[in-house]
């Protein structure tokens, strides 16, 4: 909007100027009919030649700057709805193709016929859209090649054509798209997760099946603490990454079910319960060997009530 009315005043500027060379130019030859008796006068059609001239070459110029600042910005424009127009194909795929393991949310579903259960990981991650460039582009390059190949020896499937997939490649990118982005609001108020998750809503309601949410499986002898400790693990996305009690959950991140015999030994000098809040907290401060750094923080994301109940849960002898 502010952009466009630089442009009309750009245009209004340049049109004022050539209508003050016009009648500047017109009046080149009136004042010669005046007589100027000593001065000598120089040649009157040629000075409106000059002036004509210079006009339209001031005119030219200004056109050109003009359209040097408004055509990236029109570009801008054009990459933007593009964006959007792939997010939009995205969400549709997504909740066509997707949500039977990553879920209606993006938060991790049980694989369907999987024995022992397996989580599919969340996809409604913070760090699957980083705002960096460069970041971004890892992201983008993660997603995109994990969809084309899929994860050999997991139910992860590649959707690539070349590799027996159906999906062609601006299908892939528009997916990668949606995932990148997923905290992006193109349709006001909804962020593109909470789309998802209204579409897929919609699919269910007219048969689609149902994705089963990891739950997690609670020994008997639990504290309440730690009962509550085991439903933040589910709400907040811990179990799309981690096995908890019961067997079920994701295997990108290193098992937890028996994570309170290894917490007071990983890092040295480190207690098991503060070991286990740096690496909810903190989690590239120490990894865990054989693991990537993909684990998320969530500094910020929980309280310190919350914090203490998941811990509580991570550290009873029997989930
Ligand atoms: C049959 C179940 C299944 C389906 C269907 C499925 N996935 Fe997956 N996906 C998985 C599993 C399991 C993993 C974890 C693989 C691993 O352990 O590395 C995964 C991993 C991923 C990852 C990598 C996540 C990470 O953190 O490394 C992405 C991205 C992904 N899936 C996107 C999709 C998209 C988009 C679709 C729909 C086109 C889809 N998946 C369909 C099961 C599935
Ligand atoms: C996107 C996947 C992902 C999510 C979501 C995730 N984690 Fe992790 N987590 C990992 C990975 C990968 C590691 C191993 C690398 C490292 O140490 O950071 C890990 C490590 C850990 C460890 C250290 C385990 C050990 O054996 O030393 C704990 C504890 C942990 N996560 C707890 C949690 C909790 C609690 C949540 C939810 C609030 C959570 N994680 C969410 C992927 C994830």
């Amino acid at each position: 909007m502010e952009n466009s009315v630089g442009a009309v005043i750009l245009i209004l500027g340049m049109l004022l100027l050539l209508a003050g060379l016009v009648v500047y130019a017109s009046g080149v030859g009136k004042r010669a009919h005046q007589p100027v008796p000593e001065v000598p006068s120089g040649n009157p059609s040629m000075e409106r030649k000059v002036a004509v001239i210079l006009g339209i070459t001031l005119v030219s110029v200004l056109s050109l700057v003009g359209y040097g600042f408004w055509e990236p910005i029109r570009q801008a424009r054009a990459a933007e709805r593009q964006e959007n127009v792939s997010i939009e194909r995205g969400v549709e795929l997504y909740t066509t193709l997707c949500i039977g393991c990553h879920g209606v949310d993006g938060l991790g579903a049980v694989v369907p016929d999987s024995e022992p259960p397996r989580v599919a990981p969340q996809l409604n991650r913070e760090d699957l859209r980083p705002k960096d460039a460069d970041e971004y582009k890892k992201a983008y390059e993660l997603v995109y090649k994990t969809l084309q190949r899929g994860r050999p020896g997991t139910p992860m499937p590649a959707w690539g054509r070349q590799d027996g997939g159906t999906l062609l490649d601006e299908q892939i990118h528009e997916l990668t798209v949606m995932i990148t982005k997923g905290d992006k609001h193109v349709r006001g108020e909804e962020s593109v997760w909470e789309e998802v998750r209204d579409e897929a809503r919609e699919k269910i309601a007219h048969g689609a099946p149902e994705p089963q949410k990891p739950e997690v499986q609670l020994a008997a002898d639990l504290s309440d603490e730690a009962r509550a400790g085991a439903r933040l693990l589910q709400g907040k996305g811990c179990i799309g990454c981690h096995v908890v009690g019961g067997g079920v959950g994701g295997q990108t991140g290193p098992n937890l079910s028996q994570v309170q015999s290894v917490a007071g030994s990983r890092k040295p000098g480190a207690a098991a319960e503060e070991y286990l809040r740096e690496s909810i907290l903190q989690p590239q401060a120490f990894l865990v060997p054989g693991y990537a750094p993909v684990m998320p923080s969530f500094q910020g994301q929980l309280s310190d009530q919350e914090l203490g109940q998941i811990i509580a849960y991570l550290l009873a002898p029997n989930k």
